[in-house]
C-alpha cells in the first residue's frame, strides 16, 4: 500500500487555510495545519482545529479522501511532533500588510516567528522541502535556509509564481485570451522593482512585444509590481486565493515530481554559476521543481534593460539580507 504524501502548513490564516484547502481538494496529499490559539478574555480558541474539521467535513460532500488535521502549537515551538514524515512543510505564519506597508515594514516580527519554526522543522522533519511564503519572502527564504543547515534544493521561497501569474491575468485581460496561453516570467525579489522577463514572454509563441504596444505594456509591468498593494488596499489585508493557488503549483511540482518550470526564490550560491551577479542569498529565478526540491536552476537570457531592472530588484533584496543577517547573528560569504 502506497501512504499518501504529507504536506504540512504553518501558519493557518487567510494563505495557510487556502493552500490546506486546494491541496486536499486536488487529492496531493494529506494536509496537518498548525496555528497558535487566540485568546479573548479567558476564553482560548483553538481555531486550527476548527477550521481542520470544517475542511475534513467539506472534503466528505466533495470528491476526496484525503485527510486534513489541525495541530494547536505554542509561540514557543511547543506541539510540533505531528511535522513529522512531512515531504513538504509550507511556512505562511507570520504578520500580513497592512494598508500602507511594505514588505520589508514585517522583517523584524516575521524573522522571530519564522526562526523557532524552522527549528522544529529540522528537528522533527528534517528531510523535508520547507517551502516559505511569509513576507519579505526572499529574506525569510534566505534566513530559513540559514537557520535549517537543509541543502539548498529543499528551500524555495514562493513569489514568481504569484507575481507571473498576475502578469498573465492582466495580459490575458488586454488581449481578451486565455491566461494559459501567456507564457511569462516574473523574476528578481518580490517587490516593486521585480523584473517580468518581457524579452522572453510570449502569447500562443508570439513575443509579447509584438502584440501590445510599449506604453500598454509598461502599464501592465506596474500594475503587476504593485499587484499585492492593490489588493491590500482593496481589502485591508492582503491577497490570499492567488498566493494559495500559487503555493498548490509549487506542491504539486514537488510532489509529483513534475519537473514544472517555476519561478522560485532559491539560494543561489554560486555552484550553478553566479546568476547575474547574485551569489550568497536568495531571490527569484526560474527553477525546474520535481521529487528532489530544486533540481535545476534555469538560467534565462536577459535584454539589456532587463539587466538593469534585475541589478535594481536584486540590490534591494541584498541591502534586507544585510539587515536580516544581523537579527539572524549571520555573516555572509558574499
Ligand atoms: P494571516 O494573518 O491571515 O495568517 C498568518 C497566520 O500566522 C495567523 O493565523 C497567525 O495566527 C499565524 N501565526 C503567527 N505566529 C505564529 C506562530 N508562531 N506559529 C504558528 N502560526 C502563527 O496572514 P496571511 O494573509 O495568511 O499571510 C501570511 C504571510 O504570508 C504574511 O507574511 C504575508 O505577507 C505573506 N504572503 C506572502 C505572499 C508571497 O507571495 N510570498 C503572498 C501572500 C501572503
Ligand atoms: C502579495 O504580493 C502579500 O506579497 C503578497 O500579495
Amino acid at each position: 500500500m502506497t501512504l499518501r504524501k504529507v504536506v504540512s502548513v504553518v501558519g493557518a490564516g487567510n494563505v495557510g487555510e487556502h493552500v490546506a484547502l486546494l491541496t486536499a481538494l486536488k487529492g496531493l496529499a494529506d494536509v496537518r495545519l498548525f496555528e497558535i490559539p487566540r485568546k479573548d478574555g479567558d476564553k482560548v480558541f483553538e481555531p486550527v482545529k476548527g477550521k481542520a474539521l470544517d475542511i475534513k467535513q467539506m472534503l466528505s460532500a466533495m470528491d476526496t479522501d484525503c485527510k486534513v488535521d489541525g495541530f494547536t502549537v505554542s509561540p514557543e515551538g511547543e506541539g510540533y511532533e505531528p511535522l513529522v514524515n512531512s515531504d513538504v512543510v509550507v511556512i505562511t505564519a507570520g504578520f500580513p500588510r497592512k494598508p500602507g506597508m511594505s514588505r520589508e515594514d514585517l522583517l523584524e516580527a516575521n524573522i522571530k516567528i519564522i526562526s523557532t519554526i524552522v527549528s522544529k522543522v529540522k528537528e522533527f522533519a528534517p528531510n523535508s522541502v520547507l517551502l516559505v511564503v511569509t513576507n519579505p519572502v526572499d529574506i525569510m527564504t534566505y534566513v530559513a535556509y540559514k537557520l535549517s543547515g537543509f541543502p539548498a534544493n529543499r528551500v524555495v521561497g514562493m513569489a514568481g509564481v504569484l507575481d507571473s501569474a498576475r502578469f498573465r491575468t492582466f495580459v490575458a485581460q488586454e488581449l481578451g485570451v486565455s491566461p494559459k496561453d501567456v507564457h511569462a516570467y516574473v523574476i528578481g525579489g518580490h517587490g516593486d522593482e521585480m523584473v517580468p522577463l518581457i524579452s522572453i514572454s510570449n502569447v500562443g509563441g508570439i513575443p509579447l512585444k509584438d502584440l501590445l504596444p510599449k506604453e500598454k505594456l509598461n502599464e501592465i509591468i506596474h500594475r503587476t509590481r504593485f499587484g499585492g498593494g492593490e489588493i491590500v488596499n482593496l481589502m485591508g489585508t492582503s491577497a490570499y486565493h492567488a498566493p494559495a493557488a500559487s503555493v498548490v503549483d509549487m506542491i504539486e511540482a514537488l510532489i509529483k515530481g513534475t519537473r514544472r518550470i517555476l519561478p522560485c526564490s532559491v539560494y543561489l550560491d554560486g555552484d550553478a554559476g553566479e546568476y547575474y551577479g547574485v551569489k550568497g542569498f536568495c531571490v527569484g529565478v526560474p527553477v525546474k521543481l520535481g521529487s528532489n526540491g530544486v533540481e535545476e536552476i534555469i538560467k534565462v537570457p536577459m535584454i539589456e534593460e532587463e539587466r538593469k531592472m534585475w541589478e535594481r530588484s536584486v540590490e534591494s533584496v541584498r541591502k534586507t539580507v544585510e539587515v536580516a543577517e544581523v537579527m539572524i547573528g549571520e555573516k555572509s560569504s558574499r
